[in-house]
C-alpha cells in the first residue's frame, strides 16, 4: 500500500513571501508540494510558469508534484523538468495534441515521475491504455482551474476502476480536500491529498496537516475512525 502524502498546493500560499510559505508547509510536516501551472487556455485562469518554479525547488526541501493545467505539455514538459519537478503531471484531456504515451515515457526516461489527471467528467477508463507507464493518477475531485471549490464525491467511485483496471501507482485526489472530505477519499483508496485553502487557511498548519493524516490514515484503516466521518461529504 502507498503512504499517506499530504500535498499542499501553493496556489493557496501567499505569493508575496513565498519562501516563508513553502518553509511553513515543509516545517509543518508536508510531504510534497503540489504546484498548480496553468495555461489561460485549458483552465480559464494563469498562474506561473517554469521561472517561479526553478525559485520554489531553490527554497524547497520536499518533493516537486507539479500539475500541468496546459493545453501544450509537449512543448513545455522539458522546462518544467529542467525547473526541477520531481513529479509531471499533465491532462489526458489533451490527448488530441500530441502522443500521450510517448510523453509518459520521456519523462520518466528523464529520471522523473509521470503522472496522468482526469477533470471530473472524464471517465478513467481513458487511462487504460497508459497504466503501465505511470507512476500517478491524479484525479480532480474539482472542476481544475480555482482553489476553493467544494469537493465532488461522484468522483470516488474512480479509485477502484483504477485499481481494476491494473494500476498499482499512486493515486491522487485535487480540489476540495479538507477536513471534512479526506476520509471519503481515503476509504476509496487514495492515498496522496491535495490541499490548499485547508492547509494554507489554517491558523495551525502543523495541527491541520496532522489532523489530515490521521483523519486519511483511519480512513485507510478500514473506517473504524470515531472522527471526522460524521461530516464527510461537506467542504469544509
Ligand atoms: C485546481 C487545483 C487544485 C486546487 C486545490 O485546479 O488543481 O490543486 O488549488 O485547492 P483547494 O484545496 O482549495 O480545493
Ligand atoms: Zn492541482
Amino acid at each position: 500500500m502507498h503512504p499517506v502524502r499530504i500535498a499542499p498546493s501553493l496556489l493557496a500560499a501567499d505569493f508575496t513571501t513565498l519562501r516563508d510559505e513553502v518553509q511553513s508547509v515543509e516545517r509543518a510536516g508536508c510531504d510534497w508540494l503540489h504546484l498548480d501551472v496553468m495555461d489561460g487556455h485549458f483552465v480559464p485562469n494563469l498562474t506561473f510558469g517554469p521561472f517561479i518554479v526553478a525559485a520554489i525547488k531553490k527554497c524547497a526541501s520536499k518533493p516537486l508534484d507539479v500539475h500541468l493545467m496546459i493545453s501544450d505539455p509537449w512543448q513545455y514538459a522539458d522546462a518544467f523538468l529542467d525547473a526541477g519537478s520531481d513529479l509531471l503531471t499533465f491532462h489526458i484531456e489533451v490527448e488530441d495534441g500530441g502522443d500521450v504515451g510517448a510523453l509518459l515515457k520521456h519523462i520518466r526516461s528523464r529520471g522523473k515521475q509521470a503522472g496522468l489527471s482526469v477533470q471530473p467528467d472524464t471517465p478513467v477508463e481513458r487511462l487504460r491504455p497508459f497504466v503501465n507507464d505511470l507512476d500517478l493518477v491524479l484525479i480532480m475531485s474539482v472542476f481544475a482551474g480555482f482553489g476553493g471549490q467544494k469537493f465532488m464525491t461522484s468522483v470516488l467511485p474512480k479509485v477502484q476502476e483504477l485499481r481494476a483496471m491494473g494500476f498499482a501507482g499512486e493515486i491522487s485526489m485535487d480540489g476540495g480536500i479538507a477536513a471534512g472530505t479526506i476520509a471519503d477519499s481515503a476509504a476509496a483508496g487514495t492515498n496522496v491529498f491535495v490541499a490548499g485553502t485547508a492547509v494554507f487557511g489554517a491558523d495551525d498548519r502543523v495541527a491541520r496537516i496532522a489532523e489530515l493524516r490521521q483523519l486519511a490514515m483511519r480512513a485507510r484503516d478500514g473506517g473504524r475512525a470515531d472522527t471526522g466521518r460524521a461530516s464527510s461529504g461537506s467542504a469544509s
